[in-house]
């Protein structure tokens, strides 16, 4: 019986873990990269090992220059290192709804990422999986602060979604 369970378990989870798929919840269509222009900062994110230690002023900007579109990531992390992170790459390709990170020097940050909705400025919510099969989301504006228009755009996709924004964790940015 418990052979049973745990066949039925894994096969489960081999299924679901086939590829990033955020299912039918991917409607934001019509990403243009162009006017996802300028900084980004994080606001709230799904809790994940790779983030642990980042405790605050974590954004990316990008921009364009001599081979596209380039984009800075900028972290803050502690206790591990104290010290700003930066890792450098390029929007390798994009689709209606998705891009695809190449960091020069960052193999866990190089992945393809889903656009689940943004308006360019208030609000941009991304997924993700780095590789993995569990999806994880990144919430952003262009204010170190969300403005409440913004917080009120994502909690109804966020919604749309099962997932609460709650649920999340927060990102200080005050220090940034
Ligand atoms: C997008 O770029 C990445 C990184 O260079 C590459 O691995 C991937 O195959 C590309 N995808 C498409 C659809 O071209």
């Amino acid at each position: 019986m418990l052979y049973l369970v745990t066949s039925l378990f894994f096969g489960v989870a081999f299924v679901a873990g086939q590829e990033c798929n955020f299912g039918d919840l991917e409607t934001f269509v019509g990403f243009d990269p162009e006017k996802y222009l300028g900084t980004w900062y994080e606001h709230y994110r799904s809790p994940n090992p790779e983030e642990e230690s980042y405790v605050g002023c974590e954004f990316d900007q990008y921009f364009k220059s001599d081979i596209g579109i380039s984009v800075l990531s900028v972290a803050y992390s502690k206790p591990a290192v104290r010290s700003f992170e930066v890792s450098s790459g390029i929007i390798a390709n994009y689709t209606d709804n998705t891009f695809f990170l190449q960091y020069f020097n960052d193999p866990t940050w190089s992945s393809e990422y889903t656009v689940l909705g943004t308006d360019y400025t208030t609000y941009s919510i991304v997924g993700g999986c780095l590789g993995n099969s569990d999806p994880l989301v990144w919430i952003a504006s262009h204010e170190k602060e969300m403005t409440d228009e913004g917080k009120e755009s994502v909690v109804a996709i966020l919604e749309k979604m099962n997932l609460n924004i709650d649920d999340l964790e927060t990102v200080d940015q005050s220090f940034c």
